[in-house]
């Protein structure tokens, strides 16, 4: 699909963003390892979202789809059955990494589970090694890559040290010793999204959350016999929103409200970079919680966002988990901004739906940023505003996403290119740029 976006005059109105992916991920999975029904609203419907509930619709599942909401009948922890066909993630690298957690620990079963292209490139031996240290069994291409198999196990207990923070992998481990024998605790060097966390906390689960040095926190889990969790509400997608809030701050004249978007403070680091680069977004954000304070609900809150003048920042490595997937938003933003800016720490922004990093500094090189790549972040310098030209996404939704919004905010337009599939959400962002230009 190829999509020309032309400079926009300016950019009035509200919008609601998509739900949030992490969250639908986590609460589907969540909602089918629970023994009572439960009922999530606002799913996000997505390519991603929707291969979960394929998946555990094959684990013997039942999800009904009501018109505003779904309804998740699972049958508790264990005894999941084993399958003869692969299970596909479609795109999803949360659900690549998520499930294993819950399958490793179904004792006597196998699964292999695979995806497209673009996941086969994806490394899961961050996941397959802590669930191996736990005793299951795991196959996987050239050891580190899809497909992979997973032999369910007995599991026993593990203090992990997580190397890079990761969501997914704290959250595959954490799944796993929902059911190990044995007490079960992970430790990220930094803070990152706490969404399984507060699910964990809301479904009745012994959760303890605590400091370790150097900015690390060390959650551990108890093992359970059921899940209690009720209804779950999904909240609007902040890294969706992120895209708006860009917009809105780059094209002059501009004034968004973004309504019920997820403001949890784990998630909301992006936002705290645009406010130091003089972004004014405006909204309820939540603040730091203690780390042995682990909320129970998702905060939510809308966004007001105006155009501005912004100046250069540096983006530090313990901000990097906290706004992982926003940071190529940081790098357009950087080429409006006055002076330089800089992330670093950012190394795993090369394994996500693309190598981010790459294919963020060819794109806006390409429409005429000053911008180097770096091993892990990149350096921009503000040249006020880019001319616009073509800009390939490389089948990655929020790079098609950043070319768009560097379309609207550019002299000549972008075309946006490489974006063949109607994957996640950016044919409904397309739609809500065209509402709001
Ligand atoms: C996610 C965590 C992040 C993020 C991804 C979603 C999650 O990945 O990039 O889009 O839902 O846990 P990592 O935790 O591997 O950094």
């Amino acid at each position: 699909m190829r999509v020309r976006v032309e400079p926009a005059i300016r950019l009035r109105g509200d919008v609601a963003p998509p739900p949030d992916k992490s969250v639908s991920h986590r609460a589907a999975l969540l909602a089918a390892m629970n023994s009572e029904p439960v009922r999530i609203r606002n799913y996000l419907d997505s390519e991603d979202t929707n291969a979960t509930l394929q998946a555990l619709r094959a684990l013997g599942v039942i999800v009904e789809s009501q018109p505003d909401e779904l309804v998740v009948r699972g049958g508790g922890l264990r005894d999941l059955p084993p399958l003869d066909d692969p299970i596909n993630v479609a795109n999803s690298g949360t659900l690549i990494r998520l499930l294993p957690g819950w399958l490793a620990a179904q004792e006597g079963g196998s699964w292999t589970l695979d995806g497209d292209e673009s996941i086969r490139r994806r490394p899961v031996d961050r996941v397959a090694r802590p669930l191996t240290m736990m005793g299951a069994r795991i196959e996987a291409r050239e050891g580190r890559f899809p497909p992979f198999t997973v032999h369910g196990a007995r599991l026993h207990g593990l203090d992990y040290q997580m190397p890079v923070a990761s969501a997914q992998v704290k959250t595959c481990v954490l799944l796993a010793g929902l059911l190990a024998y044995g007490d079960v605790a992970v430790t990220e060097p930094l803070a990152s999204r706490d969404h399984t966390e507060r699910l964990l906390a809301r479904g009745r689960v012994g959760i303890v959350r605590e400091r370790g040095g150097n900015g690390a926190l060390r959650v551990s889990v108890s093992n359970v016999d059921e899940l209690e969790i009720e209804d779950i509400q999904v909240p609007g997608d902040l890294s969706s929103a992120a895209f708006l809030m860009v917009a809105g701050v780059l094209v002059r004249g501009s004034r968004l409200l973004l309504r019920d978007v997820g403001v949890n403070w784990t998630r909301s680091g992006f936002v705290r970079i645009l406010e130091r680069m003089g972004g004014v977004v405006v909204g309820d954000f939540e603040a730091q919680h203690a780390p042995d304070d682990i909320p129970t609900y998702e905060p939510v809150s809308d966004i007001d966002v105006t155009a501005g003048p912004l100046v250069g920042t540096v983006v530090e490595p313990h901000e990097v988990p906290l706004a992982i997937d926003e940071l190529p938003l940081v790098a357009l933003l950087g080429a409006f901004a006055e002076g330089q800016t800089v992330v670093r720490g950012a190394a795993e922004l090369r394994v996500k739906e693309s190598d981010r990093i790459a294919v963020v500094c060819d794109g806006l090189r390409g429409l005429g940023a000053d911008i180097e790549a770096t091993e892990d972040g990149f350096v921009v310098v503000g040249t006020d505003g880019l001319e616009g030209g073509r800009f390939d996404s490389h089948g990655d939704h929020r790079l098609a996403m950043l070319g768009a919004v560097a379309g609207l905010a550019s002299r000549d337009g972008v075309e946006v290119e490489g974006m063949d599939s109607a994957a996640i959400s950016y044919p409904l962002f397309l739609e809500h740029i065209g509402t709001l230009a």
